[in-house]
Parts: structure tokens; C-alpha cells; sequence
């Protein structure tokens, strides 16, 4: 008889558990298929975050409130013979290969495989920094996070790299230390001076809570978000343009700030003997600015995340709205996209709070809602956002709390 057997649960797309595996993952075995001319043997996966409170503070051991999202990096993958790693996306042409063997593994040379950049540093760290004995292997990887939008993209790219190397060398790694490389490959090897917010959240978000995140000790705390409220993410099409210098300016203002308050970081340090400096001429007004923001918003990370704990979504958004004021007015990373999203989110019926998130300059912004005015909400936000900026294209996302990383079935 046809039409059974393991030939037609492969056409249908059905797993061997019974269930239909997931149409992007079906895409994703197709595309390994095309590229390698065999099936993959496992597959992995890391989602990116969305902050609800806490920026700017992960570089200053501070704290975060992030939840992982519902948009992933998958990667499948397969062993292969010899020392090298070859890399395919379904989202970009071509197939990259490098050699484990390479000190150090060379960058892209072509601007369209700067994205397997990641992937190489990743395997860069894993080597020289772990002391993994890595192995050859295919992966093709495939992403619905949206890039450059503040979601983090790459650190959902490098989780799921490192996730994926490890697997194909049958080595186990803890969360915490997976998120630590994934920063040092971002950090040594692609060259943004980025914090452990990104990472940290990807390889251990909590399904369907936030997290309380202490970046001085990594320590993660949960928290589920207050029944009868929807997390939505504004994402205002602006592209994150000169986001490296200006990000890495506004990290070495902060630490040159810590110095001169005579600390390793302004974790350490509290508005009072900041303003106290500024009286005594230690710290010029300007840097005392950038410090006060992220010494206020230490404090307010820390009471939204008594707020969620308390169940008190008023109070919550509140926070979310102080911080996005004191992003745009003394840490200045905001932009016209970014702050007019806000405004008019806050505007609308059911918006508790609204702000934006990541590291600024463009990107997205996450607003609290109230679950029955959601549809409206995004209905009227897509609207007003585009009468206010016809050039650019905006999208809306309702996401709950993920997962952080791990394995897939196929
Ligand atoms: C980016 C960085 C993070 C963090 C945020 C701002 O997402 O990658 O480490 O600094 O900006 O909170």
C-alpha cells in the first residue's frame, strides 16, 4: 500500500514523535537537504529577548528585566568527516565554509557573509577560550528575529551557534557559560562591545515569566507578568545606524563616570553620592547625566520587578515610561521613530506603559497592554505610526515569554 511508512510521515512533514514538525523547521531540513545532499541529525534553538526594564545597565553590573520571545534562531545540523564547518541560511545566498584548524578563523571578506561571522567567532571561543575540541560538521541555520531591530539577533545567532557546535562535539555546557561565549565572540571576535543582557536571556529565558537579572553575579530570578496584560513590541523599521560608536561612547562615558566617583562601576554607586560628586565638582554635569540615568534606572529595574512579583501592572508601566524619559533626556540613545512610537502608544486605550528597548538609536519599543484592548492597540499604533512616518514600515508583535535555548526535535 502506498502512502505510509516513513516516506510519506517525511512528505507530510511529520516527526516521528506523530506530530507535524513546524513549517519552519520542515523549510529548514529542506534547505539542509538542498545544500548538503543528506538529512540532519539534530537540531537546536535560541530566541531572541525583549527588556522590559533595565537599559544601559548590563555593562554597569547593574540590572535587566528581560524575557526571552517567541521569534528563534533554528539551526540543524549533521557531523561531517574532516575539520571543517560549513554554514548555509535560508535567508542568505550561499554556503560558508572554515576550517577548525584556522589561528585565527578568518572574517568574511564579501559584505554577504558577514553574517556567518558569528558563527565563527563562536566557534573561535569555543576553541581557543574553552578548550573545546570541536568537531567538522554542516549547519544550516534559519532566523525570524528581525535584524537590527533591537530583539537581539545576533546573541539568538551565537546561542544557537554555540548550541549547535557543542552537540555536533557531544559536549554539554551550562546556560550561564554558553552566554558568556556567545558574548565573547561578539566582543573579540565580531568587535561589539556589547553586555550579557542579549546573551544571557537567550540561553536561559523562562517560559512564560521575566527575569530578574543581576549582571554582576549573572544571577536570574523569575517572575510571571500580571495576569490580563500582553507584551507588544513596536518595531519602528529604523535601522540602528551608527549604533557601534555611539553604543560604545556611551558605555566608556559610564565607566570613565565610575572612575571618577571612585568606583568599578556605577552599580556601586547611589543618586545621593552621585549628586554629592556633582556638588563637589568631581563628575562635570554632562557625565553626570549618562550616570544618573543609569543609577535611577538600577533602582527601577528593581522595584518593576517587586511590581511583578506584586502583580501590579499600573505601577509597572509607570517604570517602563520613567525609563524611556530618562533614555531620550540624559542618556540620549532615543530617536523621533522611536520616541513618537511611544507617544502615541501611551496615548491609546489599555497602554499601561511604553518605552523603548535594546540599545536604542532605532529599533523597537514594548509597551504593556491591556489583554482586551490588544487588537485595537495594534490596529490604531501601526496607524498613527505610519501617518507620523509614511517612509518607514512598521511592525507589531503580541509575544509571550519563551524559552530560553536548547535542543528541537526532528
Ligand atoms: C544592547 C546590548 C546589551 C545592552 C543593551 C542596552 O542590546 O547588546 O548588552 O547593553 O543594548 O540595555
Amino acid at each position: 500500500m502506498s502512502g505510509t511508512g516513513e516516506d510519506s510521515t517525511k512528505r507530510l512533514g511529520i516527526k516521528a514523535s506523530g506530530h507535524p514538525m513546524d513549517p519552519r523547521t520542515q523549510e529548514l531540513v529542506a534547505h539542509f537537504q538542498q545544500a548538503y545532499g543528506s538529512a540532519p541529525e539534530r537540531a537546536v534553538r535560541a530566541p531572541g529577548r525583549v527588556n522590559l526594564i533595565g537599559e544601559h545597565t548590563d555593562y554597569n553590573h547593574g540590572f535587566c528585566l528581560p524575557m526571552a520571545i517567541e521569534r528563534d534562531v533554528r539551526i540543524v545540523l549533521r557531523r561531517r568527516p574532516g575539520r571543517s564547518v560549513r554554514v548555509t541560511s535560508v535567508q542568505q545566498p550561499g554556503v560558508v565554509e572554515f576550517s577548525l584548524d584556522a589561528r585565527p578563523i578568518p572574517k568574511a571578506t564579501a559584505k554577504d557573509q558577514r553574517w556567518a561571522d558569528y558563527v565563527k567567532g563562536c566557534a573561535q571561543v569555543l576553541r581557543d577560550e574553552a578548550g573545546i575540541e570541536l568537531v567538522g560538521c554542516d549547519l544550516a541555520v534559519t532566523g525570524d528575529v528581525p535584524l537590527g531591530s533591537g530583539l537581539s539577533s545576533s546573541a539568538a545567532l551565537e546561542v544557537a551557534t554555540i548550541h549547535a557546535l557543542l552537540a555536533a562535539a557531544s559536549v554539554g555546557m551550562e546556560g550561564e557559560r554558553i552566554a558568556q561565549f556567545g558574548q565573547r565572540a561578539e566582543n573579540a571576535y565580531v568587535g561589539t562591545n556589547c553586555g550579557i543582557l542579549d546573551q544571557l536571556s537567550s540561553a536561559c529565558g523562562v517560559l512564560g515569566q521575566a527575569m530578574l537579572m543581576d549582571c554582576r553575579t549573572l544571577q536570574l530570578t523569575p517572575a510571571p507578568l500580571p495576569a490580563g496584560v500582553a507584551v507588544v513590541i513596536a518595531d519602528t523599521g529604523k535601522r540602528r545606524g551608527l549604533v557601534d560608536s555611539a553604543y560604545n561612547e556611551r558605555r566608556a562615558q559610564c565607566e570613565a563616570g565610575a572612575k571618577s566617583l571612585g568606583v568599578s562601576h556605577l552599580r556601586d554607586v547611589t543618586l545621593h553620592g552621585l549628586r554629592t560628586a556633582v556638588a563637589s565638582g568631581k563628575l562635570p554635569a554632562a557625565a553626570a547625566r549618562r550616570c544618573e540615568h543609569v543609577i535611577a534606572e538600577n533602582g527601577r529595574t528593581q522595584a518593576a520587578f517587586a511590581c511583578l512579583r506584586a502583580g501590579d501592572a499600573e505601577a509597572l508601566g509607570q517604570l517602563m515610561d520613567q525609563s524611556h524619559d530618562d533614555l531620550r533626556q540624559k542618556f540620549e540613545v532615543t530617536c523621533a521613530e522611536l520616541d513618537d512610537m511611544v507617544a502615541i502608544a501611551r496615548a491609546l486605550p489599555g497602554c499601561l506603559g511604553s518605552r523603548m528597548t535594546g540599545a536604542g538609536f532605532g529599533g523597537c519599543t514594548v509597551s504593556l497592554v491591556r489583554e482586551p484592548q490588544v487588537a485595537a492597540f495594534v490596529t490604531a499604533l501601526t496607524a498613527g505610526y505610519r501617518a507620523a512616518h509614511p517612509a518607514m514600515t512598521p511592525a507589531v508583535y503580541v509575544t509571550k515569554a519563551a524559552a530560553g535555548a536548547g535542543t528541537l526535535a526532528l
